[in-house]
């Protein structure tokens, strides 16, 4: 017998698993999309232990007969593709025939399925790989996967899983790009009971199934984009610039209706964002690209993750326009006065002057501070002109001498410089530089992670998708000062935050901290969200203590994204 052999059917599908199974989420990932293959109007997404332990997909698609589900089980089987002409017309998710077979040579698999009309249906199991036990199960409209102890029989591939919260978070990934991509199916995600996330069917409203994986908090900072070119159609939402990301996990392209990583996409998209946004961060962005399937290879990937187009460039130079496009339009830049010379910027300050002189001069004080919402102080009224006219470290003692006016529409502090400008000063801009280099400054001596419990401590009841982000970042929340327990029942306890935080409500500020790439992200968020509270309305010689405080931490100021001093303003318009 020759030393070069043909391998079992069961090893072959074993080596297909290691590329297209590498975790749960992929399970998830395929079995997901072989109901939106189906046609499904639901898909239920059931994990027990992130997926590790059982991952169960349900749905109402067109299900199979039984010989159908006994094909479907063997390598190279599958209904959506028929010849080679076929892989440049493809329109499903699925289309190589490998993702059933490969799941089942690594975990104990069940499939029960029936058509529509069908009155019976078809329960196949199997134990990692092998011959299916057949046997007769009730109609269930659809179909009905159960993928239990993934790996059992591969432990090698097993120890290469994360902790249980992070292939949660994988998975949750997996459904939501999914999700997105296709809002005309609605969608549930189960882990150990409870429902983690749903949305249902949005075809006609897709902004909302946007809003649904993208949270409440970016909801409203969302634009549309559009562009239309000769077969090719650029759509989806991004935020505006004031609404960024510390990760690039919030930009996502679809090509098609499928999820997939592009480099040159992503670098269009941050392109056309480029100078509008501050250093470190990056933008929220679901492109949605539809082009003729002859123009683009879906099958250079075995997870399919990854595409190749025929003429990339016309598509990334589509998708920067549909961005820039919709960033100029942007309430946030309607005030722009394009590039200010010398002259126009003496004129503005005339102009204000002109306006001040006209002002009455207002017991700014004695007014009751107005509680600002975070969409107030972030969202489209922000003042998104807005530029430092300091982007070097200011000069000694320059906000100590600036001698303090009046408060500008409850926003903004009008202050006289020592040369006699008009210099308008962000007073929330001012806390978050004072509280960011005080957390900085402790966070560097260790003091941050070393501080104590507090007495203070609250329960929180966040969606459980943020509690799980929450919960499996709390060794990096501890190293900035912040201390996370599960409190079980959906809920978690927080018994240490920095003193700076105690004011805050930290349904606002915890999830995002928690998200955030590194302490010192995590630092910049917490300071952003403590700045917030910031008191505006102050009288003089407050105002002059926060300016004098800012002097101390000036040299810093510029290392953190500077937004301090602003001119370019509104106020112009009430130029008589
Ligand atoms: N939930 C389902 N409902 C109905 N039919 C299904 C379902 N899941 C799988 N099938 C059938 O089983 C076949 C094999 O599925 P499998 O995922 O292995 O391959 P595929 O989807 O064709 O291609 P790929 O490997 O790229 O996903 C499918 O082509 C489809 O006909
Ligand atoms: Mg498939």
């Amino acid at each position: 017998m020759g030393r070069v052999r043909r391998l079992p059917t069961d090893l072959i599908n074993q080596i297909a698993a290691g590329e297209v199974v590498e975790r749960p989420a992929s399970v998830v990932k395929e079995l997901a999309e072989n109901s939106v293959d189906a046609g499904a109007t639901r898909v239920t997404v059931r994990l027990v232990r992130g997926g590790c332990a059982n991952i169960t997909v349900i749905d109402d698609g067109c299900g199979m007969s039984r010989e159908d589900a006994l094909t479907c089980l063997e390598r190279h089987a599958t209904s959506k593709l028929v010849d080679a002409e076929g892989l440049f017309h493809i329109l499903t998710k699925g289309f190589r025939g490998e993702a059933i077979p490969a799941i089942a040579s690594v975990s104990r698999f069940c499939l029960v399925t029936s058509e529509p009309e069908a009155l019976a249906g078809t329960k196949l199991s199997i134990e990692g790989g092998g011959e299916p036990v057949v046997e007769d199960a009730p109609a269930v409209g659809g179909t009905r996967i159960d993928v239990d102890d993934l790996f059992f029989n591969v432990p090698a591939r097993r120890k290469f899983l994360k902790r249980e919260a992070t292939e949660l978070l994988h998975c949750e990934d997996a459904v939501t790009r999914l999700a997105l991509a296709h809002p005309e199916v609605g969608f549930t995600l189960e882990h150990e009971g409870k429902q983690i996330w749903a949305s249902p069917p949005s075809a006609s409203e897709p902004m909302q199934r946007a809003a649904a994986v993208l949270g409440s908090e970016a909801a409203p900072h969302l634009l549309s984009i559009s562009e239309r070119r000769l077969g090719l159609t650029v759509t989806g939402f991004i935020a505006a610039p004031e609404f960024t990301l510390s990760s690039a996990r919030g930009l996502m392209t679809f090509v098609n209706h499928r999820y997939v990583r592009d480099r040159g996409l992503t670098s269009a998209i941050q392109r056309a964002y480029q100078d509008s946004l501050p250093p470190g961060r990056q933008p929220v962005a679901l492109v949605f690209i539809e082009l003729d399937p002859a123009a683009v290879d879906v099958n250079v990937h075995p997870q399919k993750l990854e595409v190749r187009f025929s003429d990339p460039r016309s598509v990334q130079e589509a998708v920067g326009a549909a961005v820039s496009v919709a960033l100029k339009a942007a309430p946030w830049r309607q005030d722009s006065r394009g590039p200010e010379t010398p002259q126009v910027q003496a004129q503005y300050a005339q102009a204000i002057e002109r306006f001040l002189a006209r002002a009455q001069p207002a017991p700014a004080f004695l007014e009751p501070a107005m509680p600002l919402s975070l969409d107030q102080s972030l969202g489209r009224t922000s003042f998104g002109t807005a530029r430092p006219t300091l982007d070097t470290a200011p000069p000694r003692n320059y906000f100590g001498a600036l001698r303090f006016l009046s408060v500008l529409s409850r926003r903004f502090w009008l202050t006289e410089s020592p040369a006699g400008s008009l210099v308008i000063v962000d007073p929330r801009a001012v806390e978050e530089r004072v509280i960011w280099s005080a957390l900085a400054t402790r966070f560097q001596k260790g003091e941050l992670a070393a501080a104590g419990r507090t007495l203070f401590s609250a329960r929180l009841d966040l969606v459980p998708t943020e509690r799980t982000r929450v919960l499996e970042a709390a060794p990096e929340l501890l190293e900035v000062g912040v201390e996370v327990e599960d409190f079980g029942t959906g809920s978690l306890s927080l018994l240490r935050v920095p003193a700076e935080l105690e004011r805050v409500d930290p349904g606002a500020w915890l999830v995002e901290t928690a998200a955030a790439s590194d302490a010192s992200a995590r630092i910049a968020v917490m300071a952003r969200r403590a700045a917030l509270t910031a008191e505006i309305m102050v009288t003089h010689d407050q105002a002059r203590a926060r300016l004098e405080a800012l002097d101390e931490v000036a040299a810093q100021v510029h290392a953190h994204a500077a937004r301090v001093i602003v001119r370019d303003l509104p106020v112009l318009d009430l130029e008589g």
